[in-house]
């Protein structure tokens, strides 16, 4: 047998020649990593190859790629590192562990007016205050998918947080989004106004109200699901990469197979679930109270809490 050539892209596994590669790019397994994990069927799906072509490529893939180890005390270092963004409210801060973690994904879901933007607002305010005041001294990438982002409502929170309405409004870079297509790219293309902009928080707001939209029906939820996978994978690099925060919003949807307890799930199903560092399920109780649910964090116990929203912003 010849002598194997080193594996650094695609297009070097075997069977994976260009055109393969470029069906597997466009289905966005566009690395080695990417590869490595894809399930072979999955991979001759997509490509077109043979089953058994398809399991020698994938593990080719997980052959070459190198992967670093640390020790748990390293890892615990780095965790120190950790920013956090506080809500605004002291209740929910100790809930969640001090705040909306940066290198991490939170997600709040529920239903209309359960809050979910209102806290996105706030912590778009709060993460512009220095850090111990409990922000990160730092800026805001926002995409609003749905028309919802008010600039009066930054005004007065940041008024009330002591920041400059104006200035407030001017560190936060608005994307209105249209489709999945411009929301997917505005985080593809956003490394470069991270680092100049010094962006430490993104929200979305919402994540999957356009791929609601635009995959309907059963036979297309297999891509609005890979789509989804490709765009939240993103946002978790992003993350890592910057040591940034990331807050996503979510809508929800009845289960008609729980038959006891509460019915509501939020959309997206297991990617969105895996790709959240904690969940956040927020509920409309009397007036400007609701009631907020920690439903999955790594190092917290479930627990619940009420906010207020107020005219100042979330209290
Ligand atoms: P959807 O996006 O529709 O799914 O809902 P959401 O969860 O994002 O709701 P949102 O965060 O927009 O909450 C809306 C609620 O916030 C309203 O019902 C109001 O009760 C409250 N709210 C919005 N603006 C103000 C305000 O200026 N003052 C006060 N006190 N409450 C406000
Ligand atoms: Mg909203």
């Amino acid at each position: 047998m010849p002598k194997e050539k080193a594996i650094r892209e695609l297009e070097d596994l075997p069977g994976i020649g260009p055109t393969t590669a470029a069906k597997l790019k466009a289905a966005g397994i566009d690395s080695l990593d990417k590869v490595a994990i894809t399930a072979p069927h999955e991979l001759a799906e997509i490509s077109g190859i043979s089953v058994d072509a398809a399991k020698k490529a994938v593990q080719a893939a997980q052959e070459s790629t190198t992967l670093t180890y640390e020790t748990g005390g390293q890892f615990y270092d780095k965790r120190k590192q950790i920013g956090k963004i506080s809500t605004g409210s002291k209740d929910l801060d100790e809930l969640i562990g001090g705040g909306i973690e940066t290198n991490g994904i939170t997600e709040s879901y529920g239903r209309f007016a359960s809050g979910k933007t209102q806290l996105g607002f706030q912590i778009a305010v709060n993460a512009q205050l220095p850090r111990e005041k409990g922000g990160l001294d730092g800026n805001v990438l926002f995409l609003d998918t749905e028309g919802t982002f008010r600039p009066e409502r930054i005004e007065s929170i940041a008024k009330a947080a002591g920041i400059n309405p104006e200035k407030a409004l001017e560190n936060i870079m608005l994307v209105r989004t249209l489709t999945t297509e411009q929301q997917i790219l505005s985080l593809e293309r956003a490394d470069k106004l991270i680092q100049e902009k010094n962006i430490k928080l993104i929200i979305i707001d919402s994540l999957t109200s356009l791929f609601r939209a635009e995959f309907v029906g059963r036979g297309s939820l297999g891509e609005r699901q890979q789509k989804l996978n490709q765009h939240i994978h993103r946002l978790q690099t992003l993350s890592d990469k910057y040591s940034l925060a990331a807050y996503i919003t979510n809508q929800v949807m009845d289960n008609p197979g729980i038959m006891f307890g509460d019915p509501t799930v939020p959309i997206g199903g297991n990617i969105i679930a895996h790709a959240a560092t904690t969940r956040l399920y927020m509920r409309k109780s009397k007036e400007e109270k609701r009631i907020v649910r920690l439903v999955d964090s790594p190092n917290m116990p479930e627990g619940e809490c009420i906010i207020k929203i107020t005219p100042d912003g979330i209290a």
